[in-house]
């Protein structure tokens, strides 16, 4: 079952759901998704994506399923870590499941969407997230979502036998607000 916690054009973010956990450890155990996430070197059983939503469910943060609006079905999931009360600051990740689903717009989106939900409800005042180098689609969706480059660990990750740097991208709350100008002007 999907709620409508926060609504965007396409799609909805909708509290993460325990009956999803068959279909996590699909997209989680696949090798496109998870070379993305840097989660390769480890195993999604049934039992261990159960048991992380059941906790992840009772934590502080705020895991979303990506709902297309359309047929009421889970696309992906993005989510927000707290990691300072105290400066606002969170950390932003997250991934479109099926392959099919990719390069339509919809990590766009979704990213837009828990942005917005980010400043515009939970009061935030800084986002970040890594993006490692070969990830061309993340890296385009995070820029056109108004987040900048902050700079870039080099050789940060191993996988398929060569290191990748990993680039640190951010928006402040300023730079959100001048993002959402931006493109109320180009709708206009
Ligand atoms: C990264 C991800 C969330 C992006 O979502 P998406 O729906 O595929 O991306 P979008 O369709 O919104 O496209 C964003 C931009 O990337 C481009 N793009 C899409 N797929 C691409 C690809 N395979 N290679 C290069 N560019 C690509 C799009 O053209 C678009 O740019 P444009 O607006 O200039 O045309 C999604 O591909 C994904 O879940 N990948 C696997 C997991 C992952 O890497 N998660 C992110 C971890 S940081």
């Amino acid at each position: 079952m999907y709620y409508k916690k926060y609504e965007g054009k396409r799609i909805y973010l909708s509290p993460m759901n325990i009956e999803d956990y068959k279909i996590y450890t699909k997209w989680l155990n696949d090798e496109t998704l998870s070379r993305g996430l840097g989660s390769m070197k480890l195993l999604f059983s049934e039992l261990a994506e159960k048991e992380w939503i059941e906790r992840e469910s009772k934590s502080d943060n705020f895991n979303f399923s990506i709902i297309d609006k359309n047929s009421d079905t889970m696309i992906g999931s993005y989510g927000l870590e707290l990691k300072d009360q105290v400066s606002k600051r969170y950390h932003v990740g997250g991934f479109i499941g099926e392959k099919e689903d990719r390069g339509k717009g919809y990590g766009t989106e979704a990213l837009e969407l828990v942005t917005k939900f980010a400043f515009e409800i939970l009061n935030a005042n800084t986002l970040f997230s890594g993006i490692y180098a070969f990830n061309e689609a993340s890296l385009k969706a995070a820029k056109k979502a108004g987040y900048k480059v902050a700079g870039k660990f080099r050789e940060a990750y191993y996988y398929n036998g060569e290191y990748y740097d990993e680039y640190m991208v951010e928006i402040t709350k300023k730079d959100y607000l001048k993002h959402r100008k931006s493109k109320e002007l180009v709708r206009v």
